[in-house]
């Protein structure tokens, strides 16, 4: 089957792309490589664009029968979305309507979403469920719920169906070596960790170690990237096998703190990395844990490197062989 992976240039995107191919799938890519890497897109047909270009889009749509579009294009920083509202509101709500749009003229049928466990906020309970309360407490998370609430009334309105995939910490790199982590500027915690053990960082901030956990610093949920990717063809199967969509969790359902994250790197790599405790950083919940049951049961799914020695191993084999990321 081909499928449309909006944002396949990027970290999550290019990773899908790999192991599509490798289930006899074709990614015909579209990115504007704004965030995305050319050299990450090897497995299908590119376009390089906006995906607010609805005459890319059409162009796409009859020169491939895309049985279902995958989206990755958003912008994810939190920090920023919080002083640039705007562009991810216009990014991640804004064309996200117009791709939705092309879709529903052009009769496809399946969607799959990348949200985000920031469509929560400040949890109540861990691990958070899916039924557990919606306040997004950014513009980021606020703009991943926007487009679930699209996605109801599109199935509703058009029988659009969806599948909405709520992920953890997205973390790790491809098994192989071939794909990694390459952000800029790079603001999430295991590449800035990984980075300072190649010695390009003084230090590694540690944001904050007055929360109300076992040694201080935030707990998160971290998620292997081809553990991403496989929920994703799950989700893709359930699709193409006409069952309706829905929200699910992706996450391992257990917590490392910062300071657990640094120490399992100091093992991987053999460097000391120092850390140096900085404020917290504002919007920053202390623990963010996510239960993955549903998907384990609607989905089959079962994460494979879900240890955190092995998400870190397989990030660091990326960055120790691309010590400047993909060098674009
Ligand atoms: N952290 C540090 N020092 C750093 C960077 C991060 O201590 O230099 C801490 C953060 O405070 C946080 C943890 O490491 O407690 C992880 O931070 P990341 O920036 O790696 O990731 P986030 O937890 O901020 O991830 C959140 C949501 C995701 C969302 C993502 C978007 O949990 O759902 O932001 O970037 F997709």
């Amino acid at each position: 089957m081909k499928i449309l992976v909006v944002g396949g240039a990027g970290y999550i995107g290019s990773h899908m792309c790999k192991f599509l191919a490798a289930h006899d799938h074709v990614p015909v890519v579209l990115d504007n490589l704004v965030c995305g890497h050319r050299q990450a897109v090897k497995w299908g047909p590119f376009f390089e664009g906006p995906m607010e270009d609805r005459g890319l889009l059409r162009r796409i749509f009859s020169e491939h029968e895309i049985a279902c579009v995958m989206h990755f294009a958003a912008f994810c920083y939190v920090g920023e979305s919080m002083t640039a509202p705007a562009k991810y509101y216009r990014n991640n709500v804004a064309a996200t309507l117009t791709l939705l749009e092309a879709m529903v003229e052009a009769e496809i049928q399946g969607f799959i979403f990348s949200s985000s466990c920031a469509t929560y906020g400040e949890p109540e309970k861990i691990p958070i469920p899916e039924d557990h309360p919606l306040n997004p407490i950014n513009p980021y998370g606020r703009t991943k719920l926007m487009v679930e609430q699209i996605l109801a009334d599109f199935r509703r309105a058009y029988g659009l169906e969806s599948v909405c995939l709520r992920y953890f910490n997205a973390a790790g790199a491809d098994p192989d070596g071939e794909l990694g982590e390459d952000h800029d500027p790079e603001t999430h915690l295991i590449p800035l960790v990984l980075q300072t053990a190649l010695g390009q960082r003084p230090h590694i901030d540690v944001f904050g170690d007055d929360y109300p956990t076992k040694d201080g610093t935030c707990i998160r949920d971290y998620i292997h990237i081809q553990d991403l990717a496989q929920a994703h063809l799950a989700a893709l199967e359930r699709l193409l096998d006409g069952k309706p969509g829905g929200v699910f969790n992706l996450g391992n359902g257990e917590g490392f703190s910062v300071r657990d994250v640094i120490e399992v790197a100091r093992k991987a790599t053999g460097a000391p990395i120092p850390e140096k405790v900085t404020p917290r950083r504002p919007g920053d919940p202390a623990v963010l844990v996510g239960s993955s049951e549903k998907a384990r049961q609607e989905l089959g799914w079962k994460p494979r490197f879900a240890d955190l020695e092995t998400i870190i191993e397989t990030a660091w084999k990326w960055h120790r062989a691309h010590p400047t990321g993909y060098g674009d």
